[in-house]
């Protein structure tokens, strides 16, 4: 028989679609055609295949070889073909035992010698295939990413040889098994570090209960940036399935992924020179962006105001939906972006408005245009909105130091249970309907909250904000039932985004 059929996985954003490499011989003057929407890369890999199977001692078919890459209408990018197409030749023309080809997908780029390199996408990939009842064989420097797919047998072979003797079944490769542990240790500088700044403290420790956006306002040098780089390490751990979405999208990404770095919380720290394509995501290769690497983490954005306006209106879409979608000419890509924002900011371009030593000079137009660089959509989006003042030395020399990340993070760990226990989901999360169900105000708490919506005008997101925010300040506390001074607490981080946004 002078046919074959191959399957392997396209990367579209972080989801691996079904590809089936067919391949036929037929008679006449040699010839390698391939068609079904290859890019330059996989046309390339003609010439990588050729080379790796003459070097490994097989013989390129001296006749006319086409190649499809089906569905056709779905764009095939980077070198992962190159193995499924010098397996799908071997098998089509007789050169190697097939009867296994059919349980197994593969993918793996081909060094002329016949030596396999890593290709990205390994974990999702594995997934999708262990979904359709088929086990995968990938190379070696990537399969234990694979191999986190714990649904599906993944092989790695370092040459295109131990592929063939795998599935002659003369040299069966053993499924490679990773080790998986949720890790704990991270190190990340500690909150003990900072002095004063009680609120700003308690601000994020509020933020990691209950997965709440912060914004951070104040002067230079006040700690801004400080708290914010120790905001990770207050945050609870990831449970299974938020690790496996953060593994299966720094797979796919550009990032070199190491299977040690299971677990850990992403926390992503883009430069305010970063495009809209850095931080959403797409580009030539599709991969997603910052906003994506951030997914079940922490997207840090230091000196917001500094960022262009269109970068900070792309994340308009995931802080309400948790998803990304970037249309490029020929399809939409949707990545998952759900990320926990923390930005810090100055609260005008010299940064001192509001300081004790009274040097701002800016002009109120000055302060306006300055503020009006975060729109009030994106502010109407961010939880809680606070001031970090400026602490004078001596103050900052009496104050003790603060409480170590260590406790802060025990007590954001019940608080966390409690919502798990209760709704399932994170306060952040969870479903209008449920949050009005677990957070019932009393008389005089709706009174406060209808107060406070005319006197700042509220939108009926922002009220609901408040009410998440709300639910989260009891849940610290361990009470079932929100307060109004729980309330209260959460109105008062929108004062300053309603008055002055
Ligand atoms: N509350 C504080 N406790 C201890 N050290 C502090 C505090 N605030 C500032 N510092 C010191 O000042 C340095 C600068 O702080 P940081 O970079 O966090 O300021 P910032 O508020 O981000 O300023 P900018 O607006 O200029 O970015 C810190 O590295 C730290 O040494
Ligand atoms: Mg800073």
């Amino acid at each position: 028989m002078a046919f074959a059929v191959v399957c392997t996985r396209a990367l579209v954003g972080v989801a691996a679609p079904l590809v089936q490499v067919e391949i036929h011989l037929a008679n006449g003057l040699p010839q390698f055609n391939m068609v079904g929407l290859p890019d330059t890369e996989v046309r390339e890999s003609r010439e990588r295949v050729r080379a790796a199977l003459v070097n490994c001692g097989f013989q390129f078919p001296p006749r006319r070889v086409t190649v499809n890459l089906a569905p056709a209408d779905l764009p095939k990018q980077s070198s992962r073909f190159d193995l499924p197409i010098a397996i799908g030749i071997l098998a089509a023309s007789g050169q190697i035992n097939d009867r296994t080809l059919h349980l197994h997908e593969f993918a793996g780029e081909l060094a002329l010698s016949g030596t396999l390199r890593p290709v990205r996408g390994a974990l999702p990939m594995a997934v999708a295939a262990g979904k359709d009842g088929r086990k995968f064989v990938l190379p070696w420097d990537c399969a234990q990413q694979g191999a986190l797919a714990r649904s599906t047998e993944v092989y790695g072979a370092r040459h295109l040889m131990e592929v063939c003797l795998h599935l002659s079944g003369e040299q069966p490769l053993s499924p490679v098994r990773v080790e998986t542990e949720t890790r704990h240790d991270q190190s990340y500088p500690d909150m003990a570090d900072v002095r004063g700044q009680l609120r700003a403290r308690r601000a994020l420790e509020i933020a990691a209960a209950g997965g709440h956006h912060v914004l951070m306002k104040g002067p230079p040098g006040t700690g801004k940036s400080m708290l914010a780089g120790r905001f990770p390490g207050i945050c609870p751990p990831l449970d299974e399935q938020e690790a496996m979405e953060v593994a299966a999208i720094q797979s796919a990404s550009e990032e070199n992924f190491s299977t040690t770095q299971w677990g850990c919380r992403p926390f992503r720290q883009p430069h305010h020179a970063a495009t809209v394509a850095a931080l959403a995501g797409g580009g030539a290769r599709s991969a997603p962006g910052e906003a994506s690497l951030a997914h079940g983490g922490i997207l840090h954005l230091d000196e917001m105001t500094e960022f262009t306006r269109s970068a900070l209106e792309a994340l308009r879409e995931p802080l309400e939906t948790g998803v990304i979608s970037v249309s490029r000419a020929a399809r939409k890509v949707t990545y998952p972006a759900r990320f926990q924002l923390v930005g810090t900011m100055n609260p005008c371009p010299c940064g001192f408005l509001g300081h004790p030593s009274g040097q701002c000079h800016c002009s109120p137009q000055q302060v306006a245009r300055y503020l009006n660089r975060i729109s009030g959509p994106l502010l109407d989006r961010i939880d809680l909105v606070l001031e970090v003042p400026a602490v004078s030395l001596w103050e900052a020399r009496q104050s003790q130091d603060g409480e170590p990340s260590a406790r802060v993070r025990e007590r954001v760990v019940l608080a966390v249970q409690r919502q798990k226990e209760r709704q399932e989901q994170t306060n952040a999360r969870v479903p209008v309907a449920a949050l009005l169900r677990h957070a019932v105000l009393e008389q005089c708490s709706q009174d406060l909250l209808s107060r406070a919506a005319n006197r700042f005008s509220l939108s009926a997101r922002a009220v609901h904000r408040i009410l998440r925010v709300a639910r989260t300040v009891a849940d610290l506390r361990g009470d079932e039932r929100v307060r109004m001074t729980d309330l209260a607490e959460a109105i008062s981080y929108r004062g300053w985004a309603c008055s002055d946004g």
